[in-house]
């Protein structure tokens, strides 16, 4: 009889698509890749929950491997039947594996992945996950625990280190939204619920609505334009991330930006 310990965490809906992801590892790649690069021995990132196929997680060991040619990537699944369906597609530097939150990896991740997983449970459970995943990280390693649509075009992530979260990131296909606000159905599980009047997340997503409408103007020269005309006006009121490689028109003209976690925090967690 084995004595390995059961995953933590429970089989969900396996949901996903080619291509998913791409917003998310864009940015990895852009703002974490010298954290990757820099990391020795060669960086472990794990894609945690890859769900039904491999595709999300040989999309990500592609991407990574361009910038970083030796990372290696584990792909961890708590349902036994998606790891015997993604096996075949293990190759060097990339496994499929059992494993669930506790991260039953050789060493110490530098960058895990979650996306679309936590979600699926209730918001007591999810914030235990950040805080049992947190605890396995290389040092100066992140988390990126995120949410996004079928097909990818909306987004947002929580990027968490050995602390705790830091940044909350939105990140739209433009011609897919009419308001920034149309992001909200995607945040993670640490906001889903927290879209109310008297929380940050709800006053944030309020005046980035109203910075769009004042900037609607803009939309003559193009959505970019626009996009960047309001997260500019934004950053006026909010403590926008204004500087590379978090922020900074770089990132806003791929319609991304993104904030520190202390802005919008649920206040039950600012005291
Ligand atoms: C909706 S799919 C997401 C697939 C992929 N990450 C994507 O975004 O397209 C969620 C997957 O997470 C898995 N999952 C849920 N909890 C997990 C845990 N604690 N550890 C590992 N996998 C988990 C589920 O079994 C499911 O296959």
């Amino acid at each position: 009889m084995s004595t390995r310990a059961r995953p933590v965490g429970e089989i969900t809906r396996g949901t996903t698509w080619h291509n998913r992801l791409r917003r998310c590892d864009r940015w990895l790649t852009a703002v974490h890749g010298p954290l990757l690069r820099a990391a020795t021995p060669a960086p472990l990132v794990v894609d945690l929950g890859y769900g039904a196929s491999h595709i999300t997680t040989t999309e990500l060991f592609t991407r990574l491997r361009r910038i970083v040619p030796r990372a290696e990537v584990a792909g961890l699944e708590i349902d036994p039947a998606r790891v015997a369906a993604a096996s075949p597609y293990s190759r060097p530097g990339l496994t499929f594996a059992l494993g669930g939150f506790e991260l039953p990896v050789d060493r110490p991740p530098t960058v895990v992945r979650a996306f679309n997983v936590l979600r699926q449970y209730d918001e007591e459970r999810a914030l235990e996950a950040w805080d049992l995943m947190r605890r396995r990280l290389a040092p100066r390693g992140v988390i990126v625990e995120g949410t996004c649509s079928e097909i990818g075009h909306r987004a947002t992530w929580v990027t968490l280190g050995e602390e705790g979260p830091r940044t909350l990131t939105f990140s739209a296909r433009l011609t897919g939204i009419e308001r920034p606000s149309d992001l909200a159905e995607r945040l993670p599980k640490a906001l889903i619920h927290r879209n109310v009047p008297g929380e940050a997340i709800y006053e944030l997503l309020r005046d980035f609505d109203q910075a769009w409408a004042v900037c609607a103007p803009h939309g003559a020269y193009g959505l970019r334009q626009r996009f960047l005309a309001t997260v500019e006006t934004l950053a006026r009121a909010w403590p926008v991330a204004t500087v590379p490689p978090l922020g900074g028109r770089g990132r806003w003209r791929l319609g991304e930006m993104t904030v520190p976690w202390s802005a919008v925090a649920p206040r039950r967690y600012v005291g």
